[in-house]
């Protein structure tokens, strides 16, 4: 193709094709010609179904295999040159070993494909905080997604002119044999092997990959946050804008969050989406935490989104997405669990087989998803694209817990906020592979995407703070506490706006609040419940913070503690003890 070619990009992709022997090599630029070729060889193939063109134009299936459906965290490694350096709740392969074993099985694997080089740019174009990689992959699947999810093709090549410093992804499909499947990170060497996997977070090398395993080791040394986290924007009824970002962990409402529209009682609020999944941020030259969302598109979960949940999201999936492992309707739409509307009476399945209504198995996969553009997005923040990004007031860390952690809570200052993040607790999802709902400890939503010892991740977010004037105030939520009968007590989605309103008023000071030995809760009336079927009984105990609880979840993180011995900070340790003094 016609890019300028860096010399460095060059020799790495002719030294790489002559391990996998590709039968011809394609240099992607991102324009329309491209996409429109590449799509129509996916359709081919078979890679690609296009949907009902009338109703969702541009839009197209991929039917994943069944045995490859999520992020696989057992076959993940962090492949530092030292163990200790990928610390205690990472994978460790030594690098020699990793690029031996996948070597054999890179060796001769694009015989009879095409070998595509995917120049992208995480970041807006032009921003001091962008990174550029490069991912060579044998899937057009890949490179199709990778289009929507980040800036890719000439421009991306362009940013990185004549520099040898980008991220050196490789991935490889091989046929899908789980036996064959590893995802392993070199940070020493900004490096990326993928193979086995053609699913999401295992093969879009700039997503979890880059912008998360090596972008938190790139942050740690060069002194800022790659965090999971979105980014939304609220602004008041006076045009007063504030920003905040928040980690939860995976399928736990990062996006329904970054894009929820408030409710009628909050006439004249406004959320916009900087970022749905992951945020950079450096300090300002103003002593504030600016964030950017490194990513260009969303990878969201389907299941559960609807005109009541997140319209926004709905809008965004209109057109030019691509759906991976949705269940299809008979005129060629597309359908999931949790879809307004009645259950269609017949359904093609996310394996490809007939479904009929009442059916026990689930139509839709429940980590299926929808790629679709950022641009697409009608509450898209008018930043999104700034270079500089935009200033964070509030971190929030959530968790997905059907007991216990009460609704909403403020720490006591920042370092008491890192304690809160570190030791938060989250069910498992369907985002990875095995069983759901068990609870762990998730640190900061990071526990799988840390690319480097967990306890040095909670001592650069302590050490972050002397750097940081003007720091954001920390939060933590769950918006999933269950009743008895094991229904979700508070409503959610929309009505998260009326929890945020109390952050955004903490952060301003302009709201008092109740201390508990765990932290600020809201005071009885802070946080409206008007219009909500909720009684004030209710409201009193999802902000409650029970001691007895308190004392098992306390207990519950002994085993971090353990886990982490060797390097968890002392600042961290005197925290806990102070907590349970408090308690
Ligand atoms: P990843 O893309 O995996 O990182 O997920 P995410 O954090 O962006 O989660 P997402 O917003 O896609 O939500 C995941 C699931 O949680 C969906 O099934 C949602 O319907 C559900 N969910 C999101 N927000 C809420 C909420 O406020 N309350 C309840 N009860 N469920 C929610
Ligand atoms: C997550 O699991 O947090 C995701 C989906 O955002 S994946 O890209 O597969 O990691
Ligand atoms: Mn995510």
């Amino acid at each position: 193709m016609s890019n300028a070619r860096n010399a460095h990009v060059e020799k790495w992709v002719n030294e790489v094709a002559e391990k996998t022997q590709p039968d011809q090599i394609e240099w992607c630029d991102g324009s329309e010609e491209e996409r429109e070729r590449l799509t129509q060889l996916a359709v081919d193939q078979g890679i690609l179904t296009p949907l009902n063109q009338e109703k969702r134009p541009g839009c197209y299936i991929h039917r994943s295999d069944p045995k490859d459906v999520a992020r696989v965290e057992h076959l993940t490694f962090i492949c530092s040159r030292e163990e200790k350096d990928a610390g205690p709740t990472n994978n460790w392969m030594a690098p020699k070993a990793a690029y031996d074993k996948l070597g054999k099985l890179f060796a001769g694997s694009m015989k009879g494909r095409t070998m595509y080089v995917v120049p992208y740019a995480m970041g807006p174009l032009g921003s001091p905080m962008t990174k550029i990689g490069v991912e060579i992959t044998d899937s057009v699947y890949v490179v199709l997604n990778m289009r929507i999810m980040t800036r890719m093709g000439s421009d991306a090549l362009e940013m990185l002119g004549d520099s040898d410093d980008f991220n050196r992804g490789l991935h490889s499909t091989l046929d899908l044999d789980p036996e064959k499947r590893f995802i392993c990170h070199f940070p020493e060497d900004n490096t990326i092997w993928s193979c086995g996997s053609g699913y999401g977070g295992n093969v879009l090398l700039g997503k979890k990959c880059l912008a998360l395993r090596i972008g938190s080791f790139l942050g740690k040394t060069e002194g800022w946050f790659a965090e999971h986290m979105l980014i939304l924007g609220v602004e008041s009824p006076e045009g007063e804008k504030t920003y905040v970002a928040a980690a939860f962990p995976s399928a736990c409402g990062k996006t329904n969050f970054a894009m929820m529209i408030p409710p009628d009682e909050f006439k004249g609020w406004k959320i916009t989406t900087v970022g749905d999944d992951i945020a950079w941020m450096r300090v300002g030259d103003d002593g504030r935490l600016w964030a950017i969302n490194p990513e260009n598109g969303y990878f969201g979960v389907a299941p559960g989104t609807s005109n009541k949940s997140n319209p926004n999201a709905l809008k965004s999936v209109a057109k030019n997405t691509l759906f991976t492992n949705v269940a299809t309707t008979p005129d060629g739409d597309v359908w999931w669990e949790g879809m307004d509307g009645d259950v269609p009476e017949e359904l093609t399945d996310w394996k490809g087989n007939p479904w009929k209504k009442g059916s026990e198995e689930k139509a839709a996969h429940p980590n299926s998803r929808f790629t679709a553009p950022m641009a697409n997005n009608p509450v898209l923040d008018s930043a999104a694209n700034e270079p500089a990004g935009v200033p964070i007031s509030a971190i929030i860390f959530g968790g997905r817990r059907s007991t216990t952690v009460p609704l909403v809570l403020e720490s006591f200052n920042w370092a008491h906020g890192v304690y809160l993040g570190a030791t938060m607790g989250s069910e498992t999802t369907a985002a990875a592979t095995g069983k759901v709902g068990i609870v762990r400890r998730d640190p900061m939503a990071m526990l799988p995407f840390c690319g480097y010892n967990m306890g040095d991740y909670f001592s650069h977010w302590l050490n972050m703070q002397k750097n940081i004037g003007r720091p954001p105030r920390i939060f933590q939520v769950n918006w999933f506490r269950q009743d008895a009968d094991g229904k979700f007590i508070w409503p959610g989605f929309g009505e998260n706006m009326r929890v945020l309103k109390w952050i955004i008023d903490r952060s301003a000071g302009t709201v008092g609040a109740r201390e508990t030995p765990l932290g600020w809760v809201p005071d009885e009336g802070q946080i409206d419940i008007q219009g909500l079927d909720l009684s004030a009984e209710a409201m009193k105990d999802l902000t409650d913070v029970d001691p007895a609880a308190w004392k098992a979840e306390f207990e519950l993180q002994e085993e971090l503690f353990q886990k982490v011995a060797g390097s968890m900070p002392e600042a961290l340790k005197l925290q806990r003890e102070l907590f349970l003094s408090r308690l």
